[in-house]
């Protein structure tokens, strides 16, 4: 650990309120790079990690999963990312600082067509939703396992139910890259307009028909829950005999007839414990290796989407006063105030 100390936000001790202090800058270990922070993305998850005491290893902690910034520090073993490399990704916690240590294999390379800020707004939501829908079983539906480009579902039909989601804005323009001709989704009015731009055929409004009533007639071939609540029920009787459903909760359930549908629990994860130890409870840690294999897809691919325009980064809102914006901004979107934008912070605007 080296002598020289950055800003962080930090949480003292279990379920603290956040305080911005000094840290330590890490120093990377062996197949580690140190990254400048520039754009961090925040998630419904930071809120309960924070109020719960999960995905916490020891305190005083620093959370923050959606990282974008530069290469400042490489160490020993490091092969193919050199200092002034830019990058983004996923490493559940250390984002809300100025630097942090991730290993490499985690990092995705940043298209120069894009912004940091649009770059952080990819790493815990699109994994989530390509993992889902198109990785092979345990893990995903296996739509696209071969991360094919020829539209490999052309013609197909299938239900975003939480289109306004970052992940449901994600889930509908994979739907549409993987030639899905008839994409419904179930947002708020407000995400219309945008939604039909990703790829979205038809609406239907959330405030005129309650979850507990959403049928989705003729039905889908594949249902892509992205609610915090998750919305079993509604995705079982809007799917067809032998359709595919994947829900963001894991602890989704439902009591509907299974017929032959296919259901997958989808976690956003791109690597597994073979690269990162899993972090609090391991019950609750869902990697696996099979999210390092398709993970390595994502990495490659994920750019290649991005130069092509065929993938956009979500809409973004930056917080002012880096670090020290994100708490009110956490609050916020636990009382449903961020609708269809990714919220971003500059940890470095916090500089001392
Ligand atoms: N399994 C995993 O690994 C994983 C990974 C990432 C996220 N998640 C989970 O996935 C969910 C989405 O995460 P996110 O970051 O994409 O969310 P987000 O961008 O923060 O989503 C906010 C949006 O959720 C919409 N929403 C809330 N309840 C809804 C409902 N019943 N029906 C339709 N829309 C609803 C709201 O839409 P309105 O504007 O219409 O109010 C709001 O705009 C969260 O529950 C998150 O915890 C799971």
């Amino acid at each position: 650990m080296s002598t020289a100390t950055q800003q962080a936000l930090i949480i003292p001790s279990p379920k603290a309120p956040f305080v911005i202090g000094p840290r330590p800058i890490p120093v990377p270990a062996k197949g580690q790079v140190r990254l400048k922070l520039l754009s961090v993305g925040l998630n419904p998850l930071n809120s309960v990690q924070h109020e719960f005491d999960v995905f916490i290893s020891e305190y005083p902690a620093v959370i923050g999963a959606d990282f974008a910034g530069v290469v400042d520090e490489v160490g020993e073993d490091v092969v193919g990312f050199s200092k002034g490399d830019e990058v983004f990704g996923q490493a559940l916690n250390g984002g809300f600082q100025q630097y942090t240590t991730v290993p490499t294999a985690i990092l995705i390379r940043k298209p120069k067509n894009i912004t940091f800020d649009d770059a952080a707004s990819f790493p815990a939501t699109f994994p989530t939703a390509c993992v889902g829908l198109f990785a092979q079983a345990p893990i995903g539906l296996a739509l696209n396992p071969s991360f094919s480009w020829d539209r490999p579902q052309q013609g197909e039909s299938a239900l975003v139910i939480g289109g306004g989601t970052s992940t449901g804005q994600f889930a509908v323009q994979l739907l549409k890259f993987l030639g899905f001709t008839r994409i419904v989704v179930y947002a708020s009015k407000v995400h219309f307009y945008y939604l039909k731009q990703l790829g979205a055929t038809e609406c239907i409004d959330r405030a005129d028909v309650p979850l507990e009533k959403l049928v989705v007639k003729p039905p889908v071939k594949v249902v892509y829950d992205a609610t915090f609540t998750g919305a079993l029920d509604a995705a079982y009787d809007s799917v067809v005999d032998g359709g595919k459903v994947t829900t963001v909760r894991p602890e989704a359930k439902t009591e509907r007839d299974p017929r032959s549908i296919t259901l997958v629990h989808c976690f956003g994860f791109y690597v597994g414990p073979d690269v990162m130890e899993p972090i609090g409870d391991p019950a609750h840690w869902h990697a696996s290796v099979e999210h390092t294999i398709f993970g390595k897809r994502i990495i490659e691919e994920l750019p290649k989407m991005v130069e092509h325009g065929v993938i956009v980064p979500n809409r973004i809102e930056v917080l002012p006063n880096g670090l020290a914006g994100i708490p009110d901004a956490l609050e916020r979107m636990k009382a449903g105030g961020v609708r269809g934008v990714k919220v971003i912070a500059h940890p470095q605007e916090s500089a001392p």
